[in-house]
């Protein structure tokens, strides 16, 4: 079992069961050129975003963490019609490739991206008011994935969904010594969905493009 063979298997399945797709070709390619890391989720990962944001009929989407708006254009894809997504964003150079990566795609008119720390942004947007988030993806700085889920918390129904990206990091999760800030953090964030009665939680570990991680999908049950 090596990263050679993960890579091999998810070229066969890509081939296969994703038609070709010159926005999210360009997007990858704006964003290399642009100098963002390579750590988008990988294209079998975004199809299943936009399956499951296509199951739930969502029409209301949050994101933390855009980066060049990849995971963005495939979940901004699956809202049902007059849907709207919202994708907070720390850097803003990230943010500007991100915007045109959202033009490019045709998805500028349902797509608001923040620019600021998450950490000030949720609670701002938690004190509009607006309506509640049927899907929300947590995908930004590890350390603070417990502060977002708990603002996240209180802007979903249930029925809503919460994903949490790389929760597995090649398997340093099951070491509560592990000195690495960011696995700490995904730590501290699985005991508090672990203690939330309001959610109904697994965890699937993922191997394949993108090395072994994996991700939690949290039910909100009320
Ligand atoms: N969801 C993207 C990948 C996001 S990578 C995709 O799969 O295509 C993580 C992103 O979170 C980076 O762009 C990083 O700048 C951003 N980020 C880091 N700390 C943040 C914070 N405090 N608030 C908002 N975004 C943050
Ligand atoms: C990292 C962040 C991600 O969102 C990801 O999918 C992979 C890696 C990181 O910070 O290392
Ligand atoms: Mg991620």
């Amino acid at each position: 079992m090596n990263q050679e063979l993960w890579t091999a298997v998810d070229d066969y399945f890509d081939a296969l069961l994703h038609r070709p797709d010159p926005a999210l070709d360009a997007a990858l390619q704006a964003s290399e050129a642009g100098g963002l890391p390579q750590i988008q989720v990988a294209p079998n990962q975004g199809k299943l975003l936009w399956i499951l944001a296509r199951s739930l009929n969502a029409r209301r989407i949050l994101e933390v963490g855009t980066l060049g708006g990849y995971s963005t254009i495939w979940l901004a894809r699956a809202l049902a019609p007059g849907g709207h997504l919202i994708t907070l964003e720390l850097m803003p150079n990230h943010a500007e490739i991100a915007r045109a990566n959202f033009v490019t795609a045709g998805l500028d008119d349902r797509i608001e991206l923040r620019v600021g720390s998450a950490v000030e942004l949720l609670p701002a947007l938690a004190s509009e008011g607006g309506a509640s988030f049927d899907l929300v993806f947590i995908d930004a700085d590890k350390e603070n994935t417990i502060t977002y889920f708990e603002w996240v918390l209180k802007m979903v129904h249930p029925g809503s969904l919460i994903i949490v990206d790389n929760v597995v990091r090649s398997g340093k999760v099951i070491d509560p010594h592990e000195a690495e800030s960011r696995v700490q953090g995904v730590r501290r964030a699985m005991d508090r969905i672990s203690a939330e009665p309001r959610v109904s939680a697994t965890a699937l570990q993922t191997v394949g493009s993108k090395g072994y991680d994996g991700l939690v999908l949290a039910y909100v049950i009320g």
